[in-house]
């Protein structure tokens, strides 16, 4: 079956569409607004609910895009595990995916923050493993530098082993609780972890009984050689990050490809894109609200933008002049730029059209139309091999959403390769996934 995760994001992800006279205002840590996208996303059947996330303030260096929310930066945000437990008090089915990282945390209260997101949701938690993509963040942990990429991956896989043996402390029958005999733990039943690594030295046990789950569901985000090793070796779900078809298709084959040499089968690993939705009653519904939200771009915004995109100063270029030839590299120079500059020039698109065009996907495969027209496209990478699931992101909330599960859902269902009722009790069931055994304790 295909997978399916929503942001819980009011705010939404057109960086214009929270301009929107229907998107909802007051979006700034509003938990009631987040409690409706969690119910429609219930109502859809997702998978899960997907709060990313960092530890510091990203962006002020861009300040004329960080005031119009442009790169959808997040300034003032729950943290995950906080927000998905008040979530799971108000949902009673659907996965709650909280972003960590492992560069800042440390496990042990981690891996007791997510035993305790899994005992309180009834098995629903789901951890998304990352290193921290802002390097700012490490000011705020008293290091002058981002930990380098290599030495951050080395500590993530330790980290999650750490977990699992933290989560393995106590068998399922451990806590007896006999009134008669008077005996409440079983002392025999307990495993204290000792762990001493390269990183990290944890002894445990954990104070949190096994998690319903055994372990949370582990996602994770990276794309690098390392970060692809880790999702092989450790993860359950990985997101992906391929714009098209034919990109997902090789991500795709890349990642089932690495399973075997960690003992894992292909059915392993689920394989996430993300896409950006706008779908409406009908194909010309769908038009006239993204062309809305496009209008709602303010052009030195949309510059600002795609010179931050393209790592050189587009502001005094004319909005409706050819795409110019790029600047020399800058330090970073990425790949981003020159695959933009040639799609512009491949299409003879002016800056305007340029940003129009970047905007609205942020890297992501824009699916636009009808509800029949948005499931064609997913039922076709789903069934080509390019995806397990989507990561589904819209414009503005609450219509985004909402259009989804009553537009998209349906067809997707009527096809066949979408779920008609949440299987099972746990999130692991949801997907497919057994429960792990506890090594330290033969089951009860
Ligand atoms: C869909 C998706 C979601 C991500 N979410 C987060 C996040 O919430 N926090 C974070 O620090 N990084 C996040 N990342 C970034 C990755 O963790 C990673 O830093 C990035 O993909 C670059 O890969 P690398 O670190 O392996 O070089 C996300 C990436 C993707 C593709």
């Amino acid at each position: 079956m295909l997978s399916l995760i929503t942001g819980l994001h009011p705010v939404g992800n057109h960086p214009a569409g929270w301009r929107h006279p229907k998107a909802w205002t007051d979006t700034v840590m509003n938990l009631e607004q987040m409690i409706d996208i969690a119910k429609t996303a219930e109502r859809g059947l997702f998978d899960m609910l997907f709060i990313s996330d960092g530890n510091g303030v990203a962006g002020l260096e861009w300040p004329e895009l960080f005031e119009a929310n442009a790169l959808t930066f997040k300034p003032a945000v729950f943290e995950p595990v906080t927000v998905l437990s008040a979530i799971a008090m108000h949902t009673q089915r659907i996965g709650l995916l909280a972003t960590a990282t492992t560069t800042y945390e440390e496990p042990y209260t981690l891996a007791r923050k997510f035993a305790s997101l899994d005992h309180i949701s009834k098995g629903r938690a789901c951890w998304n493993v990352v290193t921290s993509s802002n390097a700012v963040d490490s000011l705020n942990f008293g290091k002058e530098e981002h930990l380098a990429r290599y030495d951050r991956y080395e500590r993530a896989a330790e980290f999650v082993q750490v977990c699992k043996g933290l989560w393995d402390s106590w068998a399922d029958d451990a806590f007896v609780q006999d009134k008669v005999s008077g005996k409440y733990f079983d002392l025999n039943r307990v495993h204290v972890l000792d762990h001493q690594g390269k990183h990290l030295k944890v002894k445990g046990p954990l104070n949190a009984a096994r998690p319903p789950q055994g372990y949370p569901v582990l996602f994770s985000a990276g794309q690098s050689e390392q970060g692809r090793e880790l999702a092989a070796a450790t993860s359950d779900c990985v997101f992906a990050a391929t714009p098209t078809q034919r990109q997902a298709i090789d991500f795709y084959n890349d990642m089932k490809g690495r399973l075997a040499r960690h003992g894992r089968q292909p059915q392993d690993l689920r394989i996430m894109p993300g896409c950006v939705v706008y779908v409406g009653r009908t194909e010309a519904e769908a038009q006239e609200d993204f062309e809305e939200q496009q209008a709602l771009i303010d052009p030195a915004v949309g510059l600002r933008h795609l010179s931050h995109y393209c790592d050189m100063d587009l502001t005094g270029h004319a909005l409706d002049a050819p795409f110019p030839e790029l600047t020399a590299d800058g330090v970073g120079g990425s790949s981003r730029r020159y695959a933009i500059a040639g799609l512009a020039r491949a299409e003879g698109l002016t800056l305007r059209q340029t940003y129009e065009r970047m905007l609205p996907s942020f890297g992501h495969v824009v699916l636009k139309g009808s509800g029949a027209q948005v499931a064609d496209v997913i039922e076709d990478w789903y069934r080509s091999g390019a995806c397990d699931g989507f990561n589904v992101h819209v414009g503005y909330q609450p219509a985004g959403l909402r259009n989804f599960v009553d537009f998209v859902i349906p067809e997707l269902q009527r096809r066949g390769i979408f779920r008609t009722a949440y299987p099972g009790s746990t999130l692991r069931d949801v997907i497919g996934l057994s429960r792990p055994a506890n090594p330290f304790f033969a089951s009860a």
